[in-house]
């Protein structure tokens, strides 16, 4: 699969524009170093800003960035301008925000210290409220909200592979219009988009199969085969989708199902899902979800800012989200070391019980992070 890789030069369509139009990637991990390569690959002057192992791996291997569309690039270590200090944002004019969003508001309180305060900020997290809360520790900075669609695994070998399709997001600001050239240029357009509250949501509901597939232990596309983890996700997106018509809020149609429409279609017997929504199992086959990699690694998930954000927005219209508090509760048990793989079978049934389970005393989104 990644054989035949082209060599990219980078710095020869935007030599002249460096001064003006660096970018910085802060937290360059997958999403970080994949859009970072991609621009980097397209002769964009970006900085990647990380950890010192992600240095080490680059330092060795440089990054091969590839997607299941063919796409195949390498790029060599000296061609990659990595750093783990954060001073090395002092002289860029937009930084892409690519940490867990457990990270965002560190991360925000570093860019405050190194950065100018004209330096636009784009979130490119998943999650409800990463934005907010970059603009709550960088306050008169111009924060926008961004989002990423597509999947992206990487390797101890450098590589970094987009396992799924779609166009990346962002929030309307009159001052982006010279940086869209530069992301169109790379292959990684942004669709501006003025509905973001909705885009947000349309991409949570994705999300919610971020704790299925960890839970799961399998790739997306054996996951999604079987019809007990679709029932499973089904589960999660109506009480969701409920929540989110007693909030007012419409969620964007961002696969090619409209929304309301996704949960009936994954409650459908295997053969007849594999012919009316084929192109959900679209997907590189060892594709999983981050929320997996994370539980491999012993690191903590993002679970408090997704299906955590829908316990909350049921809070906030006077209601209960069981299902969802249930995977929470199911996720956290593997993140203490406690928990196992599950089959679909028995997710479905813990989630089916948490339907008939009493709620708990006092509110449940006080326990979850800001
Ligand atoms: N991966 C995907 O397919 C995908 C798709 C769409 C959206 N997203 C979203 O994009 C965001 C990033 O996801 P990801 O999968 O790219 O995460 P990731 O691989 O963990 O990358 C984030 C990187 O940022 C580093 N980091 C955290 N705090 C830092 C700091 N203060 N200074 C320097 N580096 C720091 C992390 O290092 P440590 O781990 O050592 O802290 C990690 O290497 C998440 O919100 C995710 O939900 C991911």
């Amino acid at each position: 699969m990644f054989s035949a890789f082209s060599t990219a030069a980078p710095g020869l369509l935007t030599r002249g524009l460096r001064a003006r139009q660096s970018v910085a990637i802060f937290g360059a991990g997958s999403i970080g170093a994949f859009v970072g390569g991609m621009l980097i690959a397209a002769g964009v002057d970006v900085v990647l800003v990380g950890r010192q192992r992600m240095q080490q791996r680059i330092a060795r291997h440089g990054l091969l960035l590839s997607d299941l569309n063919g796409t195949n690039l390498r790029l060599a270590p000296a061609s990659i301008p990595f750093f783990t200090d954060p001073s090395v944002l002092k002289d860029v004019g937009l930084i892409l925000v690519t940490v867990k969003s457990a990270d965002t508001r560190t991360a925000g309180e570093l860019i405050g210290l190194h950065a100018k305060s004209s330096t636009i900020v784009v979130s490119l997290q998943n999650g409800i409220g990463n934005a907010e809360t970059l603009r709550a520790v960088l306050p008169g900075w111009k924060v926008l909200a961004g989002m990423v669609p597509f999947n992206v695994v990487q390797t101890e070998d450098g590589r970094v592979h987009r396992g799924t399709e779609g166009a990346m997001m962002v929030e309307p600001d009159p001052d982006l219009s010279n940086w869209l050239p530069l992301f169109r240029s790379a292959g990684l357009p942004f669709v501006v988009n003025g509905e973001f509250e909705s885009v947000l949501w349309g991409k949570l509901l994705l999300n919610l199969n971020n704790a299925v597939n960890a839970l799961s232990g399998v790739p997306l596309t054996t996951e999604l085969s079987q019809r007990s983890y679709r029932r499973s996700l089904a589960l999660l997106m109506a009480e969701t989708l409920k929540l989110l018509a007693a909030a007012g809020i419409n969620p964007a149609k961002l696969g090619k199902l409209p929304p309301w429409l996704v949960p009936h279609v994954l409650r459908l017997p295997d053969l007849l899902f594999r012919r009316i929504a084929g192109a959900m199992l679209r997907i590189d086959p060892q594709a999983r979800s981050s929320m997996w990699e994370d539980l491999q690694s012993g690191r903590k998930t993002e679970i408090d800012y997704i299906n955590g954000a829908v316990v909350r927005l049921a809070e906030s219209v006077g209601r209960d989200a069981p299902v969802n508090r249930k995977i929470i509760a199911l996720i956290r048990r593997v993140e203490a070391g406690g928990g196992a793989e599950m089959s679909g079978e028995d997710l479905l049934v813990a989630l089916r019980s948490a339907l008939r389970e009493p709620v708990p005393p006092g509110p449940v989104a006080a326990r979850l992070p800001d």
